[in-house]
């Protein structure tokens, strides 16, 4: 079983001082919580800030979480005004970087194949993305879920190497629950990620299947991260709102921490 990872989404929130402190609240919230990572049993925690913050946050961090980015331009250095690329953000000391999240292919028109370029140039720069795949409710109303998803993972990993693929998380986050309240039931998420398993295994063979992290999102809280976590094929979560929040977001990665080991 793959090692457990909760990562933090804060999309366009917060500003820097409060990402600053943010970092101890975490820290004192965790230990609060019953956190268990100093007994190496932990799960793996990311966060990711507003992007002007990661190269002064990674420094405040040092190590203690991963550093997430929240998107990486598809376009090569050069004349693209506004852009940042993959080994920019690896050499601002980031880890690891979300790529195409529902709320970017909405927002900034992104591609399948955009992604698919994003997460090419991600890895060749060093960082571990996290690949978002999910589909609206009108997709899954009609039925066509499953081919959905299928297409978007396809589209962006079909061309990886075994290698490649080893470093790829995937996050499901069904869009009718990103920020709606409306979470997944936990047979709808256990049977989704086992889909997306199959699709990988086919893709890349049953080995990497089986190790591939999977990751829920989609109004994952305190309340719900425990039952969610306890499917078989969902390896942690990708958390939004409650992310923003020290507090929750350290109940989640606990849920995670009791969810790998139990007691
Ligand atoms: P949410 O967002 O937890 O606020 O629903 C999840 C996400 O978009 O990553």
């Amino acid at each position: 079983m793959a090692k457990m990872l909760v990562a933090g989404n804060w999309k366009c929130n917060k500003l820097f001082n409060e990402a600053q402190l943010f970092v101890d609240a975490l820290k004192t919230a965790l230990q609060n919580a019953g956190d268990t990572s100093q007994k190496d049993q932990g799960c793996d925690v990311m966060i990711a800030p507003p992007s002007p913050y990661l190269a002064a946050w990674a420094q405040q961090i040092n190590g203690a979480f991963k550093v997430g980015a929240q998107h990486c331009s598809h376009v090569e250095p050069g004349a693209h005004t506004g852009d940042f690329t993959a080994d920019m953000l690896a050499s601002c000391g980031v880890d690891m970087v979300i790529l195409g999240h529902s709320e970017r292919r909405a927002d900034h028109a992104e591609t399948d194949q955009h992604v698919a370029t994003q997460l090419r140039h991600a890895l060749d720069a060093g960082l571990r993305p996290i690949l978002c795949c999910g589909e609206s409710l009108e997709c899954r109303e009609s039925g066509a879920h499953h081919d959905w998803v299928q297409g978007q993972i396809t589209a962006a990993t079909a061309d990886l190497s075994a290698a490649d693929m080893s470093r790829v998380d995937i996050a499901y986050e069904p869009i009718w629950a990103i920020g709606t309240g409306v979470t997944a039931s936990t047979m709808q998420a256990q049977e989704m990620h086992a889909f997306i398993r199959s699709i990988i295994g086919e893709l890349h063979g049953d080995e990497l299947a089986s190790a591939t992290r999977i990751l829920y999102g989609g109004s994952c809280k305190p309340s719900n991260a425990a039952e969610l976590f306890a499917c078989p094929d969902v390896d942690g979560g990708l958390i939004g709102g409650a992310a923003l929040d020290p507090v929750s977001f350290a109940a989640i990665v606990v849920a995670a921490q009791s969810t790998a080991c139990p007691t």
